[in-house]
Parts: C-alpha cells; sequence; structure tokens
C-alpha cells in the first residue's frame, strides 16, 4: 500500500483563519465598533502556557479579534480566580472566556471549579460541565465543543471519510480531548470505543479503528502494527524529546509512531503542523461563534 496522505491541519486552519477573518470584517460593516471579544485567564508564569497564550493572542488579533491577557500571580487564590473569571462573564466586550490549564498558584486551585466559573455561554474551550452535558447528549447545536476535537473532526472531514457508521477508536478519556472526541464522533454516528490505560489488549482494539484519534501524551506509544491498513490516524500528542541535531536541542513528536502508522494509515496528521494549528483556530472559531450570537 502507498503510504498515508498527510492532513495538515497547518493549512486547513489557515483556510479557516482566512474565512474567519473575513467574517469579522463582514460583522464591522455593519457595526463598526465591534470586534469579538477572547479574554484568556493565565494564573502564574508557566512558560509553556505563556508560549501558548501568546500564539492565541496574536491569531486573535490577525483575525480582528479583541483579545486580553488577565495574567494573575502565583499567589491568586481561588477566590480571586473566581473574581476575575466573574468580571469577564459581565463584560460586554468579551464574547469568550479561558482559563489557560494547568494553573501555576502557590494556593491550591481546582481546574475544574475554574472551568466552571466561566458563563456557560461563554466557555469558548467548551470545558464547563454544562457544555459537556450537552455534547454528551448530542445536544451539538446548543453546545460549545471543545477546541481540540472539533479541530480533529474538521481534519477527518477534509479526509472525506464519511463518518457514518465507522468503527472509531479514541485513545485517552480527558475532559479536553478524548471524552468529547468520543462524544463527537458518537453523535456523527461512528460506533465508538474509547480506551484508557485499564484496557486490554489495546493494541487489537486499536486496530479495530477506521478512524483513530490519540490523546494520551505519551512520545511515539501507538506502534505501526495497531493500525488497521487504510485507517485515518489523528494524533493530538505534543510530546518534547531531546535531539540534539535541532539548535534548540529538542522536538516535538505525537503520541503515533509517526514512520511506523504512515505506511498503514490512508492519512494521518504530521506533529507538529497537524493537530495543533487546528484546535488554536478552533477557539477564535468558537469565539466568533459566540460574538455572532451576542449580537442577534
Ligand atoms: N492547556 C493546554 N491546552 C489547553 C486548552 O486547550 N485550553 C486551556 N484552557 N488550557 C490548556
Amino acid at each position: 500500500m502507498a503510504e498515508a496522505n498527510l492532513l495538515l491541519g497547518k493549512e486547513v486552519a489557515s483556510e479557516i483563519r482566512q474565512k474567519l477573518k473575513e467574517d469579522v470584517a463582514a460583522i464591522r460593516e455593519e457595526n463598526e465598533a465591534f470586534k469579538p471579544g477572547l479574554a484568556i485567564v493565565q494564573i502564574g508564569d508557566r512558560s509553556d502556557s505563556t508560549v501558548y497564550i501568546k500564539s492565541k493572542v496574536k491569531a486573535a488579533e490577525e483575525i480582528g479579534m479583541f483579545a486580553r491577557h488577565v495574567k494573575l500571580p502565583r499567589t491568586s487564590t481561588q477566590a480571586d480566580v473566581l473574581k476575575a473569571v466573574d468580571e469577564l462573564n459581565k463584560d460586554s466586550t468579551i464574547h469568550g472566556i479561558i482559563v489557560q490549564l494547568p494553573p501555576d498558584s502557590e494556593e491550591p486551585i481546582d481546574p475544574a471549579i475554574c472551568t466552571n466559573a466561566v458563563a456557560p455561554e461563554k466557555d469558548v474551550d467548551g470545558l464547563h460541565d454544562v457544555n459537556a452535558g450537552k455534547l454528551s447528549r448530542g445536544e451539538l447545536n446548543d453546545c460549545i465543543v471543545p477546541c481540540t476535537p472539533r479541530g480533529c473532526l474538521e481534519l477527518i472531514k477534509k479526509s472525506g471519510t464519511e463518518i457514518v457508521g465507522k468503527e472509531a477508536v479514541v485513545l485517552g478519556r480527558s475532559k479536553i480531548v478524548g471524552s468529547p472526541m468520543a462524544d463527537l464522533l458518537k453523535w456523527h454516528h461512528a460506533t465508538v470505543t474509547t480506551c484508557h490505560s485499564k484496557t486490554k489488549d489495546l493494541p487489537d482494539v486499536v486496530r479495530r479503528g477506521d478512524i483513530v484519534v490519540v490523546g494520551i501524551g505519551r512520545a511515539d506509544f501507538v506502534k505501526g502494527d495497531w493500525i488497521k491498513e487504510g485507517a485515518v490516524v489523528v494524533d493530538c500528542g505534543i510530546n518534547v524529546i531531546p535531539d540534539e541535531t535541532k539548535k534548540s536541542g529538542r522536538r516535538l513528536i505525537g503520541d503515533v509512531h509517526f514512520a511506523e502508522a504512515k505506511k498503514r494509515a490512508s492519512w494521518i496528521t504530521p506533529v507538529p503542523g497537524g493537530v495543533g494549528p487546528m484546535t488554536v483556530v478552533m477557539l477564535m472559531n468558537n469565539t466568533v461563534d459566540r460574538a455572532k450570537r451576542a449580537l442577534q
């Protein structure tokens, strides 16, 4: 079999960014003073979070949105975070709010309390229990879908794969990737199996998948011979490994052994340049969607 086609999230994200830019420009033709507004709450100083937030702010501004980075100190308490989120909930210039995870605080901060403090209609990460509950029940037109699964779905559609009736295998059951991904595929009428650390005979289960989505955070974990011939493979992993041949001394790899899997898959996402850029653009898409609704 020929090698897999690449599902280039970087290119798809760029097309969606262009469309969002046009959408925002069209909104502003009628409402000159209006801009979709995104607020990102950061607790502490994790350098990886700061890098992600900067790329989100830059993407928002390029589209013509307004982005506010709300930085809280490492000494912040849970109450301080709730207060900051509540102010943003009440701010009519803000249409989307995310609390960047994980929090980096000297005080005990519960991520679920933070994400549930965001008003469900501004929860552009789709992590509020109300949005997760609606997604799990298939109320897709009345919920906000988390960005990474929404991006993965776009990529699967881009491959031209018919999802209805397919066997889909999702590795991982996190709130941010695995669980919403499984729900999304289920309500697009795939037959979905969710795998996790206690799954028995994992390679055999993964081999059932016509569509395989992986989000477990373990470098090169899924081997080539776990992949069914012709499967569509979507890798949400972003793992940093040492690489002396690089100037930075490191490089990014996914959760799937790319070189092996691409010999069996029909389509596969690379890392980097696959799912990652889709996550950022879907955050913008969710925010523009909320801004449009706020105008209705
Ligand atoms: N940390 C890593 N990825 C994400 C994300 O998509 N949203 C939030 N809020 N925090 C993250």
